[in-house]
């Protein structure tokens, strides 16, 4: 199919684009580089030599720009995982979140409308349920998300819903992904955050770098087996997987899905570390640090729906996940070139 994938030069949307391309997709990929170098999309046509792939340089929220993108291309399908995912930033601007995840969905749906594209995937997240009522969240769990980022999120579902319901042949898969952590197995490409990472596994790699002295675990006095936090990480090749699944859940079986990408069981932040020490032959030296304010204790997915519907579930383990991700880093101290 012809695939437009807005966010595609992103962590997640990179590894999707290798995947689809290697999959015959032709891809037309759409980035602001607000988060993302350019050396990225040279990364993706090493790693699908062949395929074809254009690449568009612009926003989501641009509809002029969308306009032209669509014109004439012959646009079959949207991949969609242009967005901001910062929980702290969301806080200190939730205007940006709501202008960016939910007005750029808006403008992208217009777009798609105007040109007949009837299929999108959407990159949503865990944090659309919130404080868990009970676990492992299945997908009816109650929405209550505890940040502008999971309402933004949650908002663009409601959207997409909604766009179903007035258009009779539009069809959507909300993919409610958990933790995706880990790097193409070739080492070539993987998560490049700007600054000092918010997130676990890049900040782990940074210490085993010797980037960052120490890792800080955040809360060891939570009412879990060891007292760390507890998240279900998932391999980004999976998560990967799961959206050529779903692309073709929408064509084959015709109908719009919501569904959970996790591995269904959780992993502790010390697990994690001992995993990754296992992987990597490291020893890293941590601290203990008071809770992260906003941070959940524990929480995993009940990932059944998408293995039912979509035929997918996670196949990496949790050490193939931290090789992954430090065979990457290993490679590339200072991430994607300049
Ligand atoms: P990322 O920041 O690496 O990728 C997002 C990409 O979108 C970036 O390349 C960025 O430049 C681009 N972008 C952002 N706003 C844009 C806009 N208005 N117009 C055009 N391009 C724009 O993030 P990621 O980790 O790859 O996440 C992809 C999607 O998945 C996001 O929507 C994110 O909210 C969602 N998500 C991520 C996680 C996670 O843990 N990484 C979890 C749940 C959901
Ligand atoms: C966070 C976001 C979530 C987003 C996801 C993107 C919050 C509250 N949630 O999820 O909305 O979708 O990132 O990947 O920000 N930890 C440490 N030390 C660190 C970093 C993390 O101990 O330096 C712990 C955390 O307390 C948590 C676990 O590691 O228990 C995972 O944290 P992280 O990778 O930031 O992911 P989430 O908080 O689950």
């Amino acid at each position: 199919m012809r695939v437009l994938v807005t966010g595609g030069l992103g962590y997640i949307g990179s590894h999707t684009c290798v995947e689809l391309a290697r999959d015959g997709h032709r891809l037309l990929i759409i980035d602001n580089l607000g988060n993302a170098k350019p050396s990225v999309l040279e990364r993706i046509r090493e790693l699908a030599p062949g395929a074809a792939i254009e690449f568009v340089r612009a926003d989501v929220r641009d509809a002029a720009a969308l306009e032209s993108a669509f014109a004439g291309a012959g646009i079959e399908a949207v991949m969609h995982f242009a967005g901001l995912k910062s929980v702290s930033e969301s806080m200190a601007n939730p205007a940006l979140y709501r202008d960016n995840n939910l007005g750029g969905t808006a403008i992208l749906l217009k777009a798609m409308a105007r040109h007949g594209v009837e299929r999108i995937v959407f990159s949503s997240s865990a944090t659309v349920y919130g404080v868990p009522e009970q676990l492992p969240y299945t997908e009816s769990h109650r929405l209550q998300p505890a940040n502008p980022y999971g309402q933004s999120k949650l908002q663009v579902e409601r959207l997409l819903a909604a766009q179903a319901a007035l258009r009779a042949g539009f069809r959507y898969a909300a993919l409610r992904y958990f933790n995706p952590i880990g790097a193409h197995p070739s080492g070539r490409m993987g998560e490049d955050p700007r600054g000092v990472p918010e997130n676990l596994l890049p900040y782990l790699t940074q210490v085993a770098l010797g980037r960052l002295p120490r890792l800080r675990i955040y809360g060891a006095d939570y009412a879990t087996p060891d007292g760390t936090g507890v998240r279900d990480y998932l391999h980004v090749m999976d998560l990967a997987a799961g959206h050529l699944a779903a692309l073709a859940y929408l064509c084959d079986r015709d109908r719009s899905i919501c569904a959970n990408l996790g591995a269904g069981r959780g992993y502790s932040v010390l697990e994690v570390l001992g995993a990754f020490e296992r992987a990597t032959g490291r020893k890293l030296a941590y601290d203990i640090a008071p809770r992260r304010p906003g941070d959940i204790a524990a929480y995993h997915a009940d990932a059944s729906l998408a293995a039912r519907e979509l035929g997918w579930k996670a196949r990496y383990g949790i050490e193939d996940m931290c090789r992954d991700a430090w065979r990457w880093q290993a490679q590339n101290p200072a991430g994607y070139p300049d």
